[in-house]
């Protein structure tokens, strides 16, 4: 088991990550002093729920005396709403959850987001712990973002809440499905291009196209979570510093739209980053090599690296969106080498027509 911690100025909070760890989280939440008659409401999706994770839980917390209740919304992306965030309001009254109360969530980052925001919201804000069950959720779990979609866009409402706790039970990642997984691998190279060239060369060597067992995923998510609880300390709020958590997100989230959503997020963010190596060469900014050892750990671990076939102004025309967001051009983060990005606002059209060109001839 290893446990990391967190400090912003928020909150001080601990990632606990390991194997067993699910029926352990009574005994943590008796470490943390919470107490039992606050109530306590689990959040999980079907699928997850289908797989009996919540449900081991709910029977451990009752097991220790806390009436934990447990609320189930569907799988997907969709149940970021507001609509479902009111159902659970409803529930979190139910259970007669009080501003002493907790509110777990066992799931991927969809769950983490959503009851991650009823809990900031619900009685301006009870205790929340995360339950990560995904890969990707070792990225959506720490920093404290949570929120909801409106039918307008994604991530339109939310807030910064850390949770009190994030217990990472890696047997989980057992189930998850492939695609899942190499998903989740994207955000995993993403840190390690950002911060850690010790796991990036790690990688390189010893490959994870899918889950491996229990010691393996554990040190290899300690990592990862690493680099981004360094640039979350340091940066709670995304005033600066925490922009470096979107390198290949530029390109990326433009892509995942540009497919109508054909490509998962993590498939986006691959390609993006592939994109975005690829300007960062034909500005100098990066050794050749170094783009090349990028794209080789991307496709070992089964994640594309060309664009799909669509014309590239599709994709230009969602990154037009994302600039009128921002006010300010686009803000691109580019590699310099496998440890080191920088934040640019300085990348063109023709950059990124030509990035597209060397990616997909
Ligand atoms: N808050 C943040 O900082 C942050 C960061 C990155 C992404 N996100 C958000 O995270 C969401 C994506 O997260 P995700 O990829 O975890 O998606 P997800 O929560 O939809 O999970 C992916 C799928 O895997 C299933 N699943 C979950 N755990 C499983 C398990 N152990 N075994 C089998 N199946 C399992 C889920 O039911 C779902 O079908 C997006 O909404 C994104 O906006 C948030
Ligand atoms: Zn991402």
């Amino acid at each position: 088991m290893r446990r990391l911690e967190v400090h912003t100025h928020t909150a001080n909070y601990e990632i606990v990550i390991g194997s067993g760890l699910l029926t352990q989280i009574p005994h943590f939440l008796a470490q943390l002093g919470l107490p039992q008659d606050g109530g306590c409401l689990l959040v999980s999706d079907d699928n997850v729920a289908a797989l009996g994770y919540p449900d081991t839980l709910q029977a451990s917390l009752r097991k220790a005396g806390w009436p934990a209740e447990l609320a189930v919304v569907p799988a997907g992306d969709a149940s970021k709403s507001l609509s479902l965030t009111e159902a659970l309001y409803t529930r979190l009254l139910q259970a007669k959850v009080r501003r002493s109360g907790i509110v777990i969530a066992v799931g991927g980052g969809v769950v983490g987001d959503l009851a991650g925001f009823a809990a900031a919201t619900y009685l301006r804000g009870v205790h929340l712990i995360q339950v990560p069950t995904t890969l990707l959720a070792h990225d959506s779990s720490i920093g404290g973002k949570v929120g909801v979609n409106l039918p307008a866009g994604k991530n339109l409402v939310g807030a910064f809440y850390q949770p009190r706790l994030v217990v990472y039970d890696v047997d989980t990642l057992h189930t998850l499905p492939n695609r899942e997984w190499r998903g989740g691998m994207a955000e995993v190279i993403k840190h390690a291009v950002i911060g850690e060239p010790e796991l990036f060369a790690h990688l390189q060597d010893t490959p994870q196209p899918s889950c491996g067992d229990s010691a393996e995923m554990e040190a290899m998510i300690a990592q990862a979570s690493g680099v981004k609880i360094a640039i979350v300390q340091a940066d709670e709020r995304e005033a600066g510093l925490r922009m470096h958590l979107n390198l290949g997100h530029t390109i990326g989230h433009a892509m995942e739209q540009a497919s109508h959503y054909q490509l998962n997020h993590g498939e986006a963010v691959a390609i993006g980053m592939r994109m975005e190596a690829e300007i960062a060469v034909s500005w100098k900014w990066l050794d050749p090599t170094v783009r090349d050892q990028i794209i080789t750990v991307l496709r070992q671990h089964h994640l594309p690296v060309v664009p799909p076939l669509m014309k590239w102004e599709q994709v230009l025309t969602y990154l037009d969106v994302d600039k009128k967001h921002s006010g300010s051009g686009w803000t691109f983060v580019l590699p310099r080498e496998i440890g080191r990005v920088e934040v640019t606002r300085e990348v063109t059209e023709e950059d990124v027509r030509a990035a597209w060109q060397a990616s997909t001839s």
